[in-house]
């Protein structure tokens, strides 16, 4: 990319979206441009060129890529229904694109027979970019840290966590690092065709991420486990949380229990030159969401 060139950043008001328009923003390598259905909300400043607008909606996808060099694509559908408009789109318009997918989606399966519907989903994202003739690079992030903030209320309201699954292992990544990873394959050449499969530095089971909150906090915090079936009965009670994720989210979690030790990888420093923060370094950053 040459430093006039403009980034049209999608999905730029959440996780990671937003690190990674404050991250380019810092790295001054041209126009930023973010496309939100929420611009009150949306990282401003002098160098960004916030525009509104759905990304299903063709024409204000449009509106948005004309002129944009390269995508930041995140997915953020329960399907891959408004893909081929969504990737058609961009290929009229810019050279290449770097797409959040999901650690979900597992090599050597096609999209239809992902077990996850996740996977299923981003899979069929990642085949229509491939095949689509537009220079890409693929993010497979394992679970975010930020999902932890699903228990801000709990922590709030006093020292249990309760959830089902408690010795799920997991290698949490901060969005700061997904971000990174991204930045550096929109700005910098030789990232073309690559997956990166990007995982946190450490696995901790739900119940040690839990006790590490405490930690940072100075609270003798602790896991109380539930069963699944008076879990899936919170979650569904919960407005915040979508009912479609719930039944997904616990199938994922007991797959998770019976896969081996999640495997760390070390792609968040080899294509950055820092190691991927620490989660008890992500929960310092969020100190503050769990404090009443
Ligand atoms: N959570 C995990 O553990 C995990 C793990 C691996 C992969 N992932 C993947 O990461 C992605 C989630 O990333 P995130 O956590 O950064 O997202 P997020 O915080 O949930 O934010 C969602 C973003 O999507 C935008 N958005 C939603 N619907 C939109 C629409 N119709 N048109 C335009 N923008 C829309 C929202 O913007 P506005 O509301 O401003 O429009 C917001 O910026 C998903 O694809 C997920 O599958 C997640």
């Amino acid at each position: 990319m040459t430093s006039r060139s403009t980034i049209l950043v999608t999905g730029a008001t959440g996780n990671v979206g937003r690190q990674v328009v404050s991250q380019l923003v810092a790295a001054r390598s041209g126009t930023v441009r973010t496309l939100t259905r929420t611009p009150a909300t949306a990282v401003r400043t002098g160098q960004v060129d916030v525009r509104q607008g759905d990304l299903s909606d063709p024409v204000a996808l449009e509106a948005a890529v004309a002129g944009a060099d390269a995508v930041f694509l995140m997915w953020p559908f329960h399907s891959a229904e408004p893909a081929d408009a969504v990737v058609d789109t961009i290929k009229c318009h810019a050279r290449r694109v770097v797409f959040l997918s999901s650690g979900a989606v597992q090599d050597g399966l096609a999209a239809e027979q992902q077990h996850h519907p996740v996977g299923r989903s981003h899979a069929r994202v990642e085949r229509l970019i491939e095949e689509s003739g537009l220079a890409w690079t693929r993010l497979r992030p394992s679970t975010f840290a930020t999902n932890t903030l699903w228990w801000a209320d709990q922590i709030r309201a006093g020292d249990v966590v309760q959830g089902a699954y408690g010795a799920v292992p997991m290698a949490l990544l901060h969005e700061a690092d997904i971000a990174a990873v991204a930045v550096r394959a929109l700005v910098e050449a030789g990232h073309d065709r690559a997956t990166y499969h990007l995982t946190g530095p450490e696995a901790l089971t739900q119940a040690e991420q839990v006790r590490a909150i405490g930690q940072v906090l100075g609270r003798p915090l602790q896991w109380h486990e539930l069963s699944r079936q008076e879990a899936r009965r919170r979650l569904l009670a919960d407005d915040s949380f979508p009912d479609a994720f719930v039944d997904p989210l616990l199938d994922g979690y007991a797959d998770m229990l019976a896969a081996p030790h999640p495997a760390i990888t070390h792609t968040v420093e080899a294509v950055t030159g820092t190691p991927a923060r620490t989660y008890r370094a992500w929960v310092s950053d969020h100190a503050a969401d769990f404090r009443m």
